[in-house]
């Protein structure tokens, strides 16, 4: 079984390091995604899909690299931090590939890397200075009293779901967000129901509101309470819609990469609510890149709950599917916004198709 693994990381290796253009982009993904997924098989596994996503950095999309900065990240192994430090490092590496390496040495935590960090908090790049900022104070609160009881509780949390046999996959796969979800009140029993996910409701969103729209706050608060009202929505009923309002409300705000982590939110959640304001910020040419970059990919996790069927529903997916296409076939939007809606446009192909979905499955797991 070993064998038949190491043999698909080889060939998931040429796939993700073809750097001819004759492999699709969407297939790379595909390819990086099903890597990380390898990856927390074995050890072995996870040395080589580090050495792998390190080598395709010889590529040249931004949008591939910074998707591979990510994924390094999201491994939580300090072996990838050598890597992620020669990128953000490298200058001449696009601004979001430098800033999504500075995230993910953040995801993995460890203090070693505060010096880098500390460095580039004067980076030309007000995205990577911002990103360094964030990445410094999440590795200072996981280290604090209250990072520690919240790691403490989630993984008591996570080995309840394991022996109880629910949620163990899912909660393997759940990604690493920037900054802790904020909690009503900062304490150990909080970060314990914040580790169950039982807490968080409509009643908080005012709070959870002014806080994120505070801009004498620091990033990382404001993060925090991205991230919260992320949980609120999550947890549905009637605090849903209100939550994802109150994000988009956020969109208005002068930093782009603050802009572009609500995009990515609205990527998480795929809650229709939030489909007008990804359509506009992917449709607007003065907005950053970046932002737009995760608009496109918001906008390619909605449709899977937008398909059930009424009138209402399926002109949100005309309006999802025309407004990606039209960005995929423009060749004066920026590459990377392009590139971006050829890869949602991808996703909502592989959500609209059953077939598909048994195929990338038993691929994934032979
Ligand atoms: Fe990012
Ligand atoms: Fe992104």
């Amino acid at each position: 079984m070993a064998a038949v693994a190491t043999s698909n990381m080889d060939s998931l290796e040429k796939s993700l390091c073809d750097f001819s253009g004759a492999a699709s982009l969407d297939q790379r993904f595909r390819s990086l995604f099903t890597i990380k997924g390898l990856a927390a098989t074995s050890d072995e596994h996870m040395q080589r899909a580090i050495a792998i996503i390190s080598a395709a950095f010889s590529d040249d999309s931004a949008l591939l690299k910074h998707e591979l900065a990510y994924v390094l990240g999201q491994l939580e192994d300090v072996r990838a931090l050598p890597t992620l430090k020669r990128v953000l490092q490298d200058k001449s590496q696009d601004a979001m590939v430098r800033h999504e390496a500075a995230e993910a040495m953040g995801a993995i935590s460890d203090p070693s890397v505060l010096p880098v960090l500390q460095e580039y908090l004067t980076d030309a790049d007000v995205s990577v200075r911002e990103t360094c900022e964030l990445a410094i104070s999440k590795i200072n609160f996981d280290n604090s009293a209250e990072g520690k009881a919240l790691k403490q509780a989630k993984a008591q949390a996570k080995q309840a779901e394991e022996q109880s046999g629910l949620g163990g996959v899912e909660s393997a796969f759940k990604p690493i967000d920037p900054a802790p979800a904020m909690t009503p009140a900062a304490s150990k029993e909080a970060a314990q129901a914040q580790a169950n996910g039982v807490q968080y409701d409509a009643s908080q969103v005012p709070l959870f509101r002014d806080t994120l729209l505070d801009t004498k706050l620091s990033l990382f608060e404001r993060y925090r309470a991205m991230f919260a009202l992320r949980n609120v929505a999550h947890a549905g009923g009637e605090g849903a819609v209100q939550a994802v309002l109150a994000l988009a409300q956020g969109l208005k705000d002068g930093s782009a990469l603050f802009r572009h982590e609500i995009c990515f939110v609205f990527g998480e959640l795929c809650h229709p609510a939030s489909i007008p304001s990804m359509v506009e910020v992917l449709n607007d040419a003065n907005e950053h890149e970046m932002v737009r970059h995760e608009a496109a990919e918001a906008l390619g996790g909605i449709v899977e709950e937008g398909q059930e069927d009424s009138d209402a529903k399926n002109a949100d997916f005309t309006l999802v599917m025309d407004t990606l296409k039209k960005w995929a076939n423009d060749v004066g939007a920026p590459r990377v916004v392009r590139e971006s809606c050829v890869v949602a446009l991808d996703e909502l192909a592989y959500n609209n198709d059953p077939t598909q979905f048994h195929r990338i499955e038993t691929t994934a797991s032979a």
